[in-house]
């Protein structure tokens, strides 16, 4: 099949080129050039593990092309998936601009055979049917377009694997055959068929979203229960995890969720109740307790640090990608930056989109973790990258100036950390001081 994407972000770029090596002809849109060019060459622009080598083997068997121009690939394509950001407005509700612009401009390259525009980005329920009103007013007379609601699911840093052993396929339609196009191409994506229409394909990603972001906060909850009454947080989730109603997996507490959907998808959601009249009291819960996990974490900071240097491991909302959008550590390093403290801080790959917002004298990009650390007065991790879990912990010790550790992510046993001299203070355990 001919596919264009517009948007070519962790979803638009990693379908695509997953789509592409499955063999299909596969456009990317975008709007900056300079972007664009650094696609053509290769470079993903962002971070995503076995993204580059996709990208690279794809652009070789000349099956991927990159453009600036809607009319080199809308009149080609069968499918086209707009593929571009919906961020949260200032009241939470999500800014469709960038939706409803790229609809504008895919219109006048609609041809008379079918095209379907499948809507991949996150948006309230009923943003489908605005776009399908707005490709009608302004699509040539003869040409014939259906719309559908093609949610992803994929998650940053596994996004390859999670397109193409996807759980389930969700495409919502009000058109037979805009499904079934949809199938044929979803083929060779494992994975259950959810067919369905627009509205629910619109709202199953949100719930999916949604309810994640509420374990969560839920097991962040319980971690302030755990902290105040001297149970462990670890042992009363695996227990309660043992239930196969309630489940393990997303329940783990520290300093709560960041990224670019769950933060805005809670919010967004919200939102949408509003409008509807709902009692969202339940959701603005589940944000309000993410935004309490950054609190509890600087308060731990601020009755424990003795000194004025602080050494802070991982900078990335989680493991395994560069994206630092609504990542706890931009709470973090800002309340401590305003402390006057100085800062030394590292990620393995995060520091080049942090060094675009935080240039601070006080604040020092360190070569690797043990540079870091390296006299200083407390250790802060943020991020579980699998390197910080096997790091040479005594050589750690003997670099810090005093051993404090405070740990967001719960990654070492606190029996092993009292036993090598450290004061060690994570999520939902009892101190070690
Ligand atoms: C999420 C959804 O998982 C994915 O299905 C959807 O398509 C996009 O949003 P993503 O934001 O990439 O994916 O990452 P995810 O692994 O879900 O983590 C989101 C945030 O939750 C991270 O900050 C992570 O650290 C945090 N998290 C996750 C926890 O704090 N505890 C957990 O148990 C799990």
């Amino acid at each position: 099949m001919t596919i264009t994407f517009i948007g070519h972000g962790y979803v638009g770029l990693v379908t695509a080129c997953v789509f592409a090596d499955f063999g299909n002809e596969v456009y990317v849109i975008g709007h900056t050039p300079t972007k664009i060019a650094r696609l053509k060459q290769g470079d993903p622009i962002i971070y995503e593990p076995g993204l580059k080598e996709l990208l690279e083997k794809n652009i070789k068997a000349h099956r991927l092309h990159f453009t600036v121009k809607y009319e080199e690939a809308i009149s080609r394509s069968e499918i086209v998936f707009i593929t571009v950001g919906t961020p949260p407005k200032a009241n939470g509700e999500a800014d469709l601009s960038q939706v409803m612009n790229v609809a504008e401009q895919i219109a006048p390259h609609l041809k008379n055979d079918l095209t379907v525009v499948s809507c991949k980005s996150t948006v309230p329920v009923g943003t489908n049917l605005r776009i399908e009103a707005l490709l009608s007013r302004k699509k040539p007379a003869a040409a014939r377009v259906a719309v559908a609601s093609c949610p992803e699911f994929l998650r940053e840093g596994s996004a390859i694997d999670d397109t193409i052993n996807a759980d389930r396929v969700v495409i919502g339609s009000n058109s037979p055959e805009a499904k079934h196009l949809l199938l044929k191409l979803h083929e060779p994506i494992a994975g259950k068929r959810v067919l369905t229409d627009l509205a629910s394909a619109e709202l199953i990603k949100y719930t999916a979203n949604a309810i994640l972001a509420n374990k969560i906060s839920f097991a962040n909850l319980i971690s302030f229960f755990c902290e105040t009454t001297g149970a462990d947080v670890e042992d009363v989730l695996d227990a309660v995890g043992l239930d196969k109603r309630i489940g393990r997996i997303f329940m783990n507490p520290g300093v709560g969720y960041g990224g670019s959907c769950f933060p805005k998808d809670v919010k967004a959601l919200i939102s949408i109740g509003q409008q509807h009249q709902i009692d969202v009291e339940m959701l603005k819960a589940i944000d309000t307790i993410n935004s309490q996990t950054r609190t509890n974490f600087l308060k731990k900071v601020e009755q424990n640090l003795d000194g004025n240097t602080v050494a802070i491991w991982g900078l990335s909302f989680k493991p395994n990608t560069d994206d630092i959008r609504f990542a706890p550590s931009l709470a973090v390093v800002a309340t401590l930056l305003k402390r006057g403290l100085h800062l030394r801080v590292f990620d393995p790959v995060a520091m080049d989109n942090f060094r675009k917002q935080f240039t601070q004298p006080q604040l020092t990009y360190s070569k690797n973790a043990y540079e870091a650390v390296k006299d200083s007065d407390a250790l802060l991790i943020l991020t579980e990258w699998n390197e910080f879990r096997q790091v040479d912990l005594k050589k750690v010790r003997s670099l810090m100036r005093r051993p404090l550790i405070i740990d967001g992510r719960n990654i070492y046993k606190p029996a092993v950390m009292k036993e090598l001299g450290f004061q060690y203070i994570s999520t939902g355990r009892q101190p070690i001081l």
